[in-house]
């Protein structure tokens, strides 16, 4: 049966520790693997526009021995110019696997419901998956003991943070986060995380102090005040925002060896300083490379018949 990877929920935490194994493997040896795709084609049907994840996942299918079609919001029109539903039949027919972007999340679950390959989720409204994992495999690389570690989240409860917190209550990390009031994350996710944080034994705090969230955190992250497609609130969000930048003297409230998270793009001097996300705490560009292993992980798990 095929795999999908439309949400958190579609991982098992022996599924999250097979992708980490995998990327330590193709992460130690880049030609490891270099045939086991090759003639599959996967198709990157994205409505918005991205760097790290277009890009990984290209170079990633490229370094598998397989090849990938990158189809831009101009080219499908998912659910404009043909049905959603019709988009997944028809693609089924072609490629081997479909990496969506999409503004919204209902699209991409109607992409997996009607397709008979597996849909991996680049990015929806609601949820990036494949950044979640890139991220909890940085933090664990810095330090495997995940249950003893603290993350504070400051800022917006987006797409970003939803998935952080769903994958960290899978595997025990104890999250803090801050963001206005108004701007929490999505309320099943954070009430279904919690309940898997109590099964893990950690806790997920939410609170509307950034300085009460940094206390004592082992590591730090933010993500842009505002998300693709949200453009319109812009000017209400800078607002409301203010007081949530990740600088120099909310890290005095971290631990001393802090390290700073960011998924990038950085809207820089809004969230985040340039001092900071230039500045040696930074692990932003780690967690950007992790993509990589992370994407060939993935793609060797849902394609690769092992
Ligand atoms: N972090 C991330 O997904 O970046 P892109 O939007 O550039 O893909
Ligand atoms: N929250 C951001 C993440 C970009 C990778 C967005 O959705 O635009």
């Amino acid at each position: 049966m095929k795999k999908d990877i439309v949400s958190i929920d579609d991982l098992s935490v022996k599924d999250i520790e097979k992708i980490f194994k995998l990327a330590d493997e193709v992460r130690a040896d880049k030609k490891k693997f270099e045939n086991l795709l090759s003639r599959k084609s996967l198709g990157l049907l994205f409505q918005k526009p991205s760097n790290r994840t277009r890009v990984s996942f290209e170079v990633g299918m490229t370094q598998l021995g397989g090849h990938s079609i990158y189809l831009g919001p101009d080219d499908i029109k998912l659910g404009e110019r043909e049905a959603v539903k019709d988009v997944a039949r028809v693609l089924s027919k072609y490629l081997d696997c479909i990496v969506a972007r999409t503004y919204s999340h209902n699209d991409i679950v109607e992409l997996s419901e009607f397709s008979s390959i597996p849909v991996i989720n680049g990015l929806s409204d609601l949820m990036h998956p494949c950044q979640a994992l890139s991220d909890v495999y940085t933090i664990r690389d810095k330090n495997p003991a995940l249950k003893s570690i603290k993350l504070a989240y400051i800022g917006d409860g987006n797409n970003v943070l939803n998935s952080l917190i769903a994958m960290g209550s899978k595997l025990g990390l104890y999250i803090s986060i801050a963001t206005p009031k108004g701007y929490e994350p999505n309320r099943e996710i954070l009430n279904a995380s919690q309940k898997y944080a109590g099964i893990s034994g950690v806790r997920i705090e939410l609170s509307n102090d950034p300085y009460k969230a940094s206390k004592d955190a082992d590591f730090i992250y933010t993500d842009v005040w505002t998300s693709m497609g949200k453009e319109h609130e812009r000017k209400i969000r800078l607002k409301a925002f203010k007081g949530f930048q990740i600088n120099a003297d909310l890290l005095t409230k971290c631990k001393k060896d802090c390290l700073v998270m960011h998924c990038l793009p950085a809207h820089r001097q809004e969230e985040i300083t340039d001092e900071v996300l230039d500045g040696p705490k930074a692990i932003v560009f780690e967690q950007a490379e992790n993509r990589l292993y992370i994407q060939k992980a993935i793609l060797i798990m849902l394609l690769g018949g092992k």
